[in-house]
């Protein structure tokens, strides 16, 4: 039978505790959002809904086209100007996703011949950039620059190390300097992913690479989402004009999809004008994360430290950590959880965002109903 092994996958999939389903999400949930990528609360703003209203009032429901084609409005273009110049870096490339940028960055740095040095924990879309890209991938220890050092002194040749600045799963931050130096030594690009660290982390939210003076360098590409501290949808890569200027040439991801949909842009042009404004929300990210961190370890859960708005609580086994999800539903609060495949040390977790519009009266319930559904 066509697709029969559908079926014995699903049966193994029961059988592991790994079957994910949808829950459609209504427009007014009862539920304490910790689960969600809204980090800075901007995703419902109304300057923010407005952005997208307005954009879509003026330049209709879709882009029209691919980039190259009918694809870029002048929207685009600001928007790109815009995240560029916040991020502190000479060019934007603005894609219809995150995902997509990821693939772009990867597959276009690294044409045949050349070495990727990936971490081992980074995101599904950087590593699936690696799967696609035309160059050899070694994966090494993860948040290792030595490791990467060593990879790198192998090839002769083009190469990039490619990392998270700030990691999905356990909320750790990458060490961005030796990447760099590491790099730098072995006259490699460097590829991050900053779509954890963009609004929350570096002066007002200009995120990771910002934070540790790597905005603008020469040898240093950034991809970042438009999805989560931004309220919106879609992703940029941002780099010097000259790398840019490659991706529109050469990423298939870029060539061969349809711009993103002007009220995905208004959206997000609008929250990073109110970030702007606003420095202060990137801050309070981080200061709630620490928050929910101190108060989790003091109730006796084992979270990880923080280094942005994510914060990871360890669960002993799949099957308990999605019931712990659940049990933290029924009562009201909605939590994420990862579990294999999503995890690549097989640890199934709680993943909690600490959103900057939490209250402490919203923490301490969190706290409490976490504490009291644990396995
Ligand atoms: C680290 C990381 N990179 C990239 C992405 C993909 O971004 P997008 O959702 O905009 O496709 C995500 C999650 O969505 C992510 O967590």
């Amino acid at each position: 039978m066509a697709f029969g092994w559908i079926d014995e996958q699903a049966r193994a999939r029961r059988r592991a505790g790994l079957v994910r389903t949808l829950r459609p999400r209504p427009a007014d949930s009862p539920l304490l959002d910790l689960a969600s990528n809204d980090y800075l609360g901007l995703s419902r703003h109304p300057e923010v809904a407005e952005g997208a209203a307005a954009a879509a009032r003026t330049w209709g429901g879709g882009s029209t086209g691919s980039r190259l084609v009918t694809g870029t409005t002048e929207l685009h273009t600001e928007l790109e100007r815009e995240l560029a110049e916040f991020c502190g870096f000479e060019a934007a490339l603005v894609f219809s996703s995150g995902y997509a940028a990821n693939l772009a960055a990867v597959t276009a740095l690294a044409p045949h011949g050349s070495l990727i040095v990936s971490d081992a924990g980074n995101h599904a879309s950087l590593i699936d950039g690696c799967r696609l890209a035309r160059g050899t991938t070694q994966v090494v220890a993860h948040a290792d620059p030595d490791a990467v050092r060593k990879a790198l002194g192998t090839h002769d040749g083009p190469a990039v190390a490619v990392s998270d600045t700030v990691f999905s799963v356990d909320g750790d931050a990458a060490p961005l300097a030796g990447l760099a130096a590491a790099c730098r030594e072995h006259g490699a690009g460097l590829v991050v992913d900053d779509a954890h660290g963009l609004g929350v982390l570096g002066n007002g939210g200009r995120g990771a690479p910002y934070a540790v003076g790597l905005a603008g360098a020469e040898d240093v590409v950034v991809t970042v989402t438009l999805s989560k501290s931004l309220g919106s949808q879609g992703g940029a890569v941002l780099g010097p004009a000259r790398v840019i200027d490659h991706l529109v040439n050469a990423a298939r991801t870029f060539i061969f999809d349809t711009g993103l949909a002007p009220a995905a842009a208004g959206a997000a042009l609008a929250a990073l004008r109110l970030l702007r404004r606003e420095p202060e929300r990137a801050a309070r990210a981080r200061e709630v994360a620490s928050e929910l961190h101190g108060r989790l370890t003091a109730a006796g859960l084992e979270a990880v430290r923080p280094d942005a708005a994510v914060v990871s609580v360890r669960a002993p086994s799949p099957e308990e950590a999605v019931q712990w999800a659940a049990d933290c539903r029924s009562a009201g609060l909605a939590v994420g959880c990862f579990r294999p495949p999503s995890v690549p040390d097989g640890i199934s977790r709680l993943r909690l965002t600490a959103r900057a519009d939490l209250s402490g009266a919203e923490l301490d319930r969190a706290v409490r109903v976490i504490g009291e559904t644990r396995p």
